[in-house]
């Protein structure tokens, strides 16, 4: 067996899943490999994953594609969901559908809409301490980092956030479609769900079309009822579930990643709280460090060359987004988390035409959560083992258990009486 074929094998592997970066850096130093598991070949140095991101010769995922990767598509309502979204399918379709949305994710925009959740960060992190009093410690997975990101969602469709926060379970399945296997069980799991979504959404859009409100369902709804090629009835219904599954699962995996490599780094946290104007840095190593989504597609659409292998028109490529923010070729000491790090950006948004839409709404939210966190939190630390979803694609924990040193909190005592010793 080759040396590559044994280093995929590997990255498949438990471990590997957990820990795929020194992985990566063996097959960084070898020629493109192709991985049976993406279905294509793996580009994985910094300047490689660039090119591939927004140069010339290179776009997203067709029908043709998925046509090779689960021959039955058509009979999956996930799939043929999935090949409705901006992301995939109808390539000369994508500015059109993006278009439809764009202007509810501006970076002005979406800071309004995060002003407007700031109050709920605080609501959250005190259930957090409150957890924490009661038990020692708190599962910051479950009680802050799926729970902002939807309930923020919820407010920008103008949906009520408990019915959003219970599609979690149906998100996941649907995200679980970007992982490399897929096997039957996968896909029925994913065709559950998506239904369950369907009729929800379906609710959503006739109590739309007879109260219209300002917010992103009713828009939608909107462009739909006045012209339905600027957006299809199967195009409005795949929005949503990609808005909710891409602006819940991806930021939930960044706050948990981003948590966990600070818990690491004592000292990052005490500059942190020493000078809060750093988060922004600290947010970009947080992207860089570990990657919520760890790969994205590309397919040639012309016969280029890549890192010095010749690809035909028609390759399909697995860009490892994990896998370029460690290369040292551009970053130094790659593997460690350094705060004040410069150097070129983390690729963990994408790039090009199809960088993550979502991506200032991800960083302004995400920023009130850690900033709450180090400000009220003192000696903020792991309170037993992670517990890691060991996606190869989504890439996050399912519990992240924390405690404190509750009395020396800044606010300590805030909803509990002034004076008493939190424990
Ligand atoms: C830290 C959190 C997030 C990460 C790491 C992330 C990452 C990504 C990545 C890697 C892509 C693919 C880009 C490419 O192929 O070039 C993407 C696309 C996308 N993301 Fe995000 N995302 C995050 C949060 C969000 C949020 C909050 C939303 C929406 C509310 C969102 C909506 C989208 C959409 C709609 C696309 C498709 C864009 C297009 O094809 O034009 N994402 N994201």
């Amino acid at each position: 067996m080759s040396d590559g074929r044994a280093l995929l094998e590997l990255l498949e592997a438990e471990e590997g899943r957990r820990d795929p970066y020194p992985l990566y850096q063996r097959l960084r130093e070898r020629p493109p490999v192709y991985d049976e598991r993406h279905q294509a070949v793996l580009v994985l140095r910094y300047e490689d994953c660039v090119r591939a991101l927004s140069g010339r010769g290179f776009g997203r995922p067709d029908e043709a594609w998925v046509k090779r990767r689960i021959p039955t598509w058509q009979r999956h309502p996930a799939v043929r969901c999935l090949m409705q979204t901006m992301q995939f399918g109808d390539l000369a379709g994508h500015p059109r559908r993006r278009g439809v949305v764009s202007r509810f994710f501006t970076r002005r925009q979406i800071a309004s809409h995060v002003a407007s959740v700031s109050a709920t960060v605080d609501a959250l992190v005190d259930d957090l301490v409150a957890e924490i009093e009661r038990h020692g410690a708190a599962d910051v997975q479950s009680m802050l980092s799926y729970r902002l990101p939807s309930i923020s969602i919820a407010r920008l469709l103008g949906l009520p956030e408990e019915e959003v926060a219970s599609f979690q379970p149906h998100s996941l399945a649907l995200a679980k479609l970007l992982e490399p296997r897929l096997p039957e069980q996968r896909l029925a799991e994913a065709d559950d769900s998506f239904r369950t979504l369907r009729t929800y959404v379906e609710r959503v859009i006739e109590a739309r079309r007879r109260h219209p409100g300002e917010d992103l369902a009713s828009h939608l709804v909107h462009v739909h009822d006045t012209d339905p090629t600027t957006l299809s009835r199967d195009e409005l219904v795949s929005m949503f579930a990609s808005i909710f599954v891409a602006g819940t699962m991806n930021t939930s995996n960044f706050i948990g990643n981003g948590l966990a490599a600070l818990l690491t780094s004592p000292d990052s946290v005490a500059r942190l709280r020493a000078d809060p104007g750093l988060m922004g840095t600290a947010m970009s190593e947080m992207l860089r460090h570990d990657a919520p989504m760890q790969v994205t597609r590309r397919v040639t659409v012309a016969d280029v060359e890549l890192g010095g292998t010749k690809l035909p028109a028609g390759t399909e490529l697995a860009v490892v987004l994990g896998s370029a923010n460690r290369d040292p070729a551009v970053h130094t000491a790659p593997d460690s988390f350094l705060i004040g790090r410069s150097g070129p950006p983390p690729l963990s948004f994408g790039g090009g035409a199809y960088f993550c839409l979502g991506a200032a709404m991800a960083q302004q939210e995400s920023a009130l959560i850690f900033s709450k966190l180090v400000s009220r939190l003192p000696g903020l630390r792991l309170a037993g083992p992670p517990v890691h979803n060991l996606g190869s694609v989504l890439r996050g924990y399912l519990r992240l258990p924390v405690t404190a040193d509750l009395g020396s909190a800044p606010d300590a005592g805030r909803r509990t009486g002034a004076g008493r010793r939190m424990s």
